[in-house]
């Protein structure tokens, strides 16, 4: 193992004679956090190790100003004007920063930094930029714009990547346009069922994915789908940055997030049906209430989650629909959406089998038919790797950063990259855990810390 990583980051580039060490020296204990040890190899020289914070936040609120909704709040939907703003901002910077930038056909934006072993697995980073309507300025953007502000720190630091390094910024993580969540990371993992189903796909305009994707300037020819796939090989790590979107890190007072394992949801429609009837003329003993069946199976789901044993197995009933919906009238039909998350797929999905039983065992005994019981999601959660969560924890450690090892309750277009590269997760603290509102924040203290160990993970891994 080399003495300090911050060697080689400073040993690095054309060191030019002069400088002053003591600068140096004060410099990278700054950026390092420790005293930087003298062993008197060769000339050193820190360049500005410093995040820029004051940058970070300009163009953070610069980025706002790309919104379908007035300040403080943010909207930006997928292919809409302002997303393709958004686009234009991001590749802008990207350029900026030397940075070689390509799009895929779904519009993946991708900066990279050529490594001096381009050959080998790159180390990746990044998040998206688009926001549900009425939603804040950080979800997402931290992990973008805080990813270039990182490169710039390697930059300035002097750092010549091995593996060379690419900020992604990853087309609709949100599902608000088209009902899809993580649709780009989703696709370069090679989902083929998403492949085939955005060919079908259209908004709640009756506007089709390809068209709306044609209006942002990405013409798709179904088969291009299958370019946005990305081999197994392309990423030697990805790490992402974010916002916790929880209370945790903010109340326990550390700066830093580890991210050990993604939950994931699966999602169950489940219906039942009844005879209905006067509420007045039809006896108790003659009913079979289909509300009543859809009561039972709510507080079903929530015994099932909680005999799971474990405090990450969750369980929500979000929606329960009666029909007809009027007072004086048994529930002939009810409607329930049921959202079950774990960090364990065996966990998760033995609660839902057995919310299943339980549904066809109270339609049995309340004479209702389960007319439906339909999984329509149920995304794998995911680990991070073992070598990705060392290099986080050693780039907190060198910087000095108090940090938690926890789990990622939201998911992430992390979730994805997961399929195709070894995947790790930062999280820093937000305002109250505050996320998808405007009042979401972020201090740039808290970005700054971020930023730092992003680069320093980041620099560690590229040099592996
Ligand atoms: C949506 O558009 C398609 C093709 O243009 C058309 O066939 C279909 O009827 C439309 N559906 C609705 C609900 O308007
Ligand atoms: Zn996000």
């Amino acid at each position: 193992m080399v003495p300090s990583l911050f060697l080689l980051l400073l040993v690095a580039g054309a060191a030019a004679q002069g400088h002053d060490d003591a600068v140096a020296r004060r410099t990278m204990e700054e950026f390092a956090g420790f005293p930087a040890s003298d062993d008197g190899e060769g000339d050193r020289r820190a360049y500005a190790l410093r995040v820029d914070s004051e940058g970070l936040q300009r163009q953070i609120d610069e980025l706002a100003s790309f919104s379908d909704s007035p300040a403080p709040s943010v909207t930006r939907v997928l292919y809409s004007d302002k997303d393709v703003q958004a686009r234009r901002y991001i590749k802008g910077i990207m350029k900026e920063l030397g940075l070689a930038v390509r799009e895929d056909a779904v519009g993946n934006i991708f900066g990279r930094w050529v490594g001096h072993e381009a050959e080998l697995g790159a180390v990746a980073t990044g998040s998206h930029v688009d926001a549900i309507p009425f939603s804040g300025k950080y979800d997402g953007v931290v992990g973008v714009l805080g990813a270039l502000e990182a490169i710039s720190v390697l930059k300035r630091s002097g750092f010549q990547p091995k593996r060379s390094l690419e900020v992604i910024m990853f087309t609709s993580e949100e599902p608000t346009r088209f009902g899809i969540s993580c649709l780009g990371s989703r696709l370069m993992a090679g989902s083929e069922e998403l492949a085939q189903s955005l060919k079908r796909t259209v908004d709640n305009q009756n506007l089709s994915f390809v068209d709306a994707a044609d209006s942002a300037g990405y013409k798709i020819h179904p088969e291009d789908l299958h370019d946005v796939f990305l081999n197994q090989d392309t990423y030697f790590a990805f790490v992402e940055l974010h916002i916790e979107q929880g209370p945790i890190l903010e109340k326990e007072g550390i700066p830093i997030g580890i991210v050990t394992a993604i939950a994931a949801p699966a999602s169950i429609k489940v219906e039942f049906e009844g005879n209905g009837g006067h509420a007045g003329a039809v006896l108790m003993p003659a009913r079979n209430d289909a509300g009543l069946a859809a009561a039972e199976l709510a507080l079903a789901v929530e015994k099932h989650v909680l005999d799971s044993g474990s405090i990450d197995t969750v369980g929500t009933v979000g929606i329960l629909q009666l029909h007809p919906g009027a007072i004086n009238s048994i529930p002939s039909k009810s409607h329930l959406e049921i959202d079950v998350r774990d960090i364990d797929e065996k966990r998760r999905n033995d609660v839902i089998e057995k919310v299943h039983q339980s549904a066809v065992e109270i339609s049995k005994i309340r004479r209702v038919e389960l007319s439906e019981f339909k999984i329509i999601n149920q995304d794998p959660p995911a680990l991070s790797d073992k070598a990705v969560i060392n290099a986080m924890e050693f780039a907190a450690k060198q910087l000095g950063l108090q940090y938690q090892l926890m789990i990622s309750r939201a998911y992430h277009d992390s979730l994805f990259m997961a399929r195709i590269s070894p995947m790790g997760m930062i999280f820093i603290p937000c305002y109250k855990g505050y996320s998808h509102k405007p009042e979401e924040y972020a201090s740039p203290e808290d970005m700054a810390n971020g930023v730092k160990v992003l680069a320093l993970t980041m620099a560690k891994l590229s040099l592996e």
